[in-house]
């Protein structure tokens, strides 16, 4: 035993748990506390981007905040465990400043770790959760009872007069793990949100989805609140080991997989929610159009206000007309929903400028006059009606339908409702169609995964047929730009911040 700080640690290994020596706690010097803080922060951050709230009014940016995962959890994340036992077991006083700072940044986690359980406790209400998820709440409880007991221990423990105050806390601690089995609930955890199905029927985050009926926003919140509470679960884990002295290092690379793979997993989810929308919209439609008796005109308005909310990358297009017109009206790239007395059709397309659309109005009106309102009419004659563009000089285009979001085409003037107005409208004396422009996004990126996008480690993905795309990282990357890998993060975890990657290195200068 050469070195003197290996020699302290082995010490350290053989009596935490039962005794704790003197020399162990003497160990904690002001000095590697002080080490320990940066460690400390970079974990609290890897918190605060988990429950980041949404801030902006932007879908593009609300999507993309959906699906990002850039933070760097790995070392950061490995160390938090070690800087916790640090500040626990550290002999600076109560007032030291080093400690007031790392107090305030744990407690600020921790209200934003609550705030998203209290978003959750209403959400609950709402769809009944514990009827559905009895099984997983009782793994629920026992991760926060033990993380509300271990702020407690490193508040007291920081609070602590003598090292035997101390040792007492910290059996007190680990036995509340033990004797709650929280080691268990957090294993069990882990399946319930990666798939592996113990004793539910389905996968937690695709009951979710289905309770919530796919609605991108609450699925959001929900995850935060899982992968919140996964972290708490996971960190449990290391500071117990680390109190126990098992080996934290194998455990922390362990947790920052495990870490990364609940994440995946939470992407993937969010992901099949969004493309799957069509199948929940359905459903939305139906439910609003049967539970509630409205004239055309508020059913439209309201259909259209609910679809606008939920499924907000879209602007969606909304008719309403009487079930017995139904062959006076033709809806082209329309979802029609036939209801008691009158069929709902619904259309969408991407949200955004619509200064192309506007253009086509203004130069290819008198050629859109000229068309008859019969589908096959339009449909024809449409395409051929030409348009001057002129941001680059002036040039002529043609309508091309891959321009266009939606036709509607009747033979009727009344006895319907449509929302918002169409950009194009043409009245016939029998009847009359409305022609929705995509927004110039939309009609500029055709595929917008062609241009200059650098995926890394892995594909850049369209989502849905919007401009918008994220790249879906290989397995073992993640990063927006799928530049990081998990590997990295694994080599380079220290948990024991300031102590043993400094003790090994210092023992292994020495003996070698
Ligand atoms: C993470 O997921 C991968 C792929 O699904 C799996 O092979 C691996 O065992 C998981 N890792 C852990 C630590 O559970």
């Amino acid at each position: 035993m050469a070195s003197s700080a290996l020699l302290i640690l082995l010490l350290y290994a053989t009596s935490i748990g039962t005794t704790v020596s003197v020399k162990d706690m003497e160990y904690y010097t002001r000095e590697r506390v002080e080490k320990s803080i940066e460690s400390f922060e970079k974990s609290l951050e890897i918190v605060k981007i988990i429950v980041e709230g949404k801030d902006t009014s932007d879908w593009t940016s609300v999507l993309k905040k959906v699906l990002k995962f850039t933070a760097r959890y790995g070392p950061a994340f490995g160390g938090f465990a070690g800087a916790a036992v640090n500040f626990a077991l550290a002999f600076v006083g109560q007032d030291d400043p080093v400690l007031i700072e790392v107090k305030t940044q744990f407690a600020e986690v921790n209200r934003k770790l609550d705030s998203i359980t209290l978003q959750i406790n209403s959400l609950k209400t709402e769809v009944q959760w514990v009827t559905y998820a009895s099984v997983y709440s009782q793994d629920e409880l026992k991760i926060s009872n033990s993380w509300d007991m271990f702020k407690e221990f490193l508040s007291d423990s920081m609070a602590a007069k003598d090292e035997d105050k101390k040792r007492q806390l910290v059996e007190k601690f680990t036995q509340f793990y033990e004797n709650t089995a929280t080691e268990n609930s957090v294993t069990n955890f882990y399946k319930y949100l990666t798939g592996e199905q113990p004793s539910l029927t389905e996968n937690l985050l695709e009951l979710m989805v289905n309770k919530f009926s796919g609605e991108v926003e609450k699925v959001k919140t929900y995850s935060m609140y899982f992968r919140g509470l996964m972290w708490k679960g996971l960190q449990l884990n290391l500071i117990y080991y680390k109190l126990k002295d098992f080996n934290t290092e194998a455990k922390a690379q362990q947790s920052i997989i495990q870490f990364y793979n609940v994440t995946q997993a939470h992407t993937q989810t969010v992901l099949k929610c969004i493309e799957n929308f069509e199948q929940y919209m359905k459903n939305d439609v139906e439910v609003i159009g049967t539970s509630e008796s409205l004239e055309m005109t508020p059913l439209a308005t309201k259909v259209r206000e609910f679809l606008n909310k939920k499924y907000f990358w879209y602007d969606w297009i909304v008719a309403v007309y009487k079930k017995e017109d139904d062959s006076s009206h033709d809806m082209v790239r329309f979802t029609k929903f036939p209801l008691e007395k009158v069929i709902v059709a619904v259309s969408f397309s991407e949200k955004g400028n619509h200064l192309i659309g506007n253009t086509i109005k203004e130069y290819a009106s008198d050629c859109v006059k000229k068309i008859e309102c019969s589908k096959p009419e339009v449909l024809n004659k449409l395409p051929e009606c030409s348009y001057k563009y002129s941001r680059y000089g002036p040039s002529t285009y043609k309508l091309a339908m891959t321009q266009i979001a939606a036709i509607h085409i009747s033979t009727k003037k009344d006895g319907f409702s449509e929302t918002p107005d169409a950009l194009i409208r043409n009245d016939c004396y029998w009847g009359f169609f409305s022609v929705y422009v995509k927004s110039d996004n939309q009609i500029r990126q055709l595929d917008p995964c062609s241009g200059n996008t650098d995926c890394g480690n892995g594909q850049c993905k369209r989502i849905l047929d919007t401009s918008l795309t994220i790249c879906e990282c290989n397995e073992g990357f993640y990063g927006e730009k799928c530049e990081i890998n998990i590997q990295d993060d694994v080599m380079t975890v220290n948990v024991n911040v300031g102590e043993d990657a400094e003790a090994s290195q210092v023992a292994g200068g020495k003996d070698g």
